[in-house]
């Protein structure tokens, strides 16, 4: 990664932007575009630290040759969202993102649900966590805002952990600020055990700025809003929208 936390509380977050919705949109006509390349190309442009996309067992939206195109295209971070499938685990070495994010992945489901089982994949994260190391590949595990799954997070030796903020994001009132605090908790708890802190899922322009504030997480990753906003705005808006907003609430 380009920017390593020293004492990240006044640090800039990074954006890290997921690009699997521009891969859905030209699915729909199999036509060719738009282009996630260019889709990539103008995030970064306008901000992004990071370009991510999930390669999904079923292939609905980012395909093998687009994450191979990524990777030589693109002069900034790549992280690939994956399961732990052996299709795409072998896909993942071969084409080295900078960092590999472990996510659960259902068929059925219409996005990432719930956090990693830790538990029951601990045998299989332990023998990856040596592989990307030995790799130069950061690993990251996306998982739930729970203190006891980041311990375990911490004895595995990942780098670092992204915190589902679903919950957050559909929470509202006085839920949303149980949310936030269970974000809060956690992030502080995983940057205590020496974890890189990541958070994302559900961010939008309305929900970012109150996490944005919790100085222990240092990159957002964020896909839908930011693309169906730049439906109406534009993709170059959308992205500098989404870092002005977030980087004021660190001030
Ligand atoms: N982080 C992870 C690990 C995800 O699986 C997703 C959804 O693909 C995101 C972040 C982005 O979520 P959203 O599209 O809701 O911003």
């Amino acid at each position: 990664m380009e920017i390593k936390k020293i004492n990240n509380t006044f640090l800039p977050l990074r954006l890290g932007v997921n690009i699997d919705h521009i891969a859905t949109l030209r699915n729909a006509r199999k036509e060719g575009f738009p282009s996630v390349i260019q889709a990539a190309t103008v995030a970064i442009s306008a901000g992004a630290d990071m370009i991510v996309c999930h390669l999904r067992e079923d292939r609905r939206h980012i395909m093998d040759d687009d994450v191979k195109e990524l990777r030589s295209a693109i002069n900034k971070d790549l992280d690939l969202e994956m399961a732990l499938r052996d299709d795409v685990i072998d896909m993942s070495f071969k084409v080295k993102p900078d960092k590999v994010t472990i996510v659960p992945e259902k068929r059925e489901e219409v996005t990432t649900e719930g956090g990693l089982d830790i538990n029951k994949n601990k045998s299989k994260l332990k023998d990856l966590v040596m592989e990307y190391k030995k790799a130069r590949i950061e690993i990251f595990l996306f998982v739930e805002p729970d203190i006891e799954i980041i311990e375990s997070c911490a004895q595995l030796g990942v780098d670092g952990i992204e915190i589902h903020t679903g919950s957050y994001s559909r929470a509202r009132g006085k839920d949303a600020i149980h949310e936030y605090k269970r974000v809060l908790i956690a992030a502080k708890k995983a940057d205590e055990l020496g974890l890189d802190v990541a958070a994302g899922h559900g961010l939008d322009y309305q929900n970012a700025p109150l996490i944005a504030t919790i100085p222990y997480i240092f990159e957002f990753n964020i896909g839908f809003s930011i693309i169906a906003n730049s439906i109406f705005y534009g993709l170059d808006d959308s992205v500098k929208r989404m870092k002005d907003i977030i980087n004021a609430s660190r001030r």
